[in-house]
């Protein structure tokens, strides 16, 4: 089968999409290649100066492009509330909404509200922005949230009795690989909650392999291996894209690189991991998030 690369983004013309942590890495990809096929794009980026500059390089390349910046921290729930009533205020729809800003292997820290840093960001804090855009999204026709995750989820593990790593002591990459995980059992619970309203929103999922960028920004080691595994990030970004735009993809799709253990390559559907199958984990994680955000989902429009 040929490879799926950015010739195959169809014309995105009178869409809008909002890409978190669009000012580097992938989530600038994304938004530049979405932008370049005629997509308004709102790049929600928590630093002012970075995402400004993400705007202008996007204009450099694409001087026709709808590009704006929004503010936005994840790491801090009452941020994304403010967030989320400006873009309600702004917008009439979302047709895309990316998942997409992360943080890896941070040093230990909490978020504002006192969420170990990568379940507080990576997981809680799009779990309440999803909650909060939802009648946004819900208001376009073929509308997609994407969610975008790792394969580190292969090692997470959620401790239910022990989420914010409190009992045990902070461990960097067991901490990531449960946010990632928890962002592959949001996808399954998101999905089947809205197959049970007859919603038409779907909700896909990606992961951009072993991709050069800013997130290795905290570990020495991966960034020494990158010249061996890595890819560059517009390549990195082509999963997200696949996931966002391809018209074969189902609700609950995830794509990955096609190459040896799914690091390098052109995007192809992937398995999520075992764990985030399990439904009761799923539904256990969502009520404990909405409790944990105080994002309640209202699927009472479709
Ligand atoms: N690169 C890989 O090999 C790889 C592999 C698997 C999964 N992923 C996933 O891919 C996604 C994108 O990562 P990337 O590789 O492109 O990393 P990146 O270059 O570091 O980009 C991450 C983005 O997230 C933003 N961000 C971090 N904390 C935030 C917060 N509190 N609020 C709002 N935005 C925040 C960053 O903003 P600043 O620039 O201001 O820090 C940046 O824009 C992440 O979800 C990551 O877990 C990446």
């Amino acid at each position: 089968m040929k490879s799926w690369t950015h010739d195959q983004i169809p014309d995105q013309n009178g869409r809008t999409a909002l890409v978190t942590g669009a000012n580097t890495g992938i989530g600038f990809e994304t938004a530049l290649s979405l932008a370049r096929k005629g997509a308004k794009v709102i790049l929600a980026c928590r630093n002012a100066e970075k995402g400004q500059s993400a705007v202008e390089r996007i204009l450099q390349q694409v001087p026709t492009a709808e590009v704006s910046l929004e503010l936005l921290d994840l790491a801090d729930l009452n941020d994304v509330q403010k967030f989320s009533h400006r873009v309600l205020d702004k917008e009439d729809r979302l047709d895309l909404l990316i998942l997409n800003a992360g943080v890896m292997v941070p040093p230990e820290g909490k978020t504002a509200q006192g969420f170990e840093l990568q379940f507080g960001i990576n997981h809680l804090g799009h779990f309440a922005l999803v909650g909060l855009l939802l009648p946004l999204v819900q208001a376009a026709s073929g509308s997609r949230i994407v969610v975008v995750s790792s394969t580190m989820a292969a090692g997470g593990k959620i401790q239910f009795d022990d989420l914010q790593f409190e009992q045990r002591g902070y461990a960097a990459w067991p901490a990531y690989g449960q946010s990632k995980l928890a962002n592959q059992l949001f996808v399954q619970e998101l999905k089947r909650r809205l197959r049970a309203v007859g919603s038409t929103v779907s909700v896909t999922a990606a992961h951009p392999g072993w991709t050069r960028t800013d997130l290795q920004r905290n570990s020495g080691f991966v960034r020494f291996l990158n010249p061996l595994f890595s890819m560059k990030p517009q390549q990195g970004a082509l999963p997200t894209l696949r996931a966002a735009t391809d018209p074969q993809a189902s609700t609950g799709d995830y794509f990955g690189p096609s190459g040896l253990f799914q690091m390098r390559g052109y995007p192809k559907r992937v398995s999520m991991v075992k764990r985030a199958k399990i439904e009761e984990d799923a539904a256990r994680l969502w009520q404990i998030s909405e409790e944990l955000t105080g994002v309640h989902f209202d699927f009472g429009r479709n």
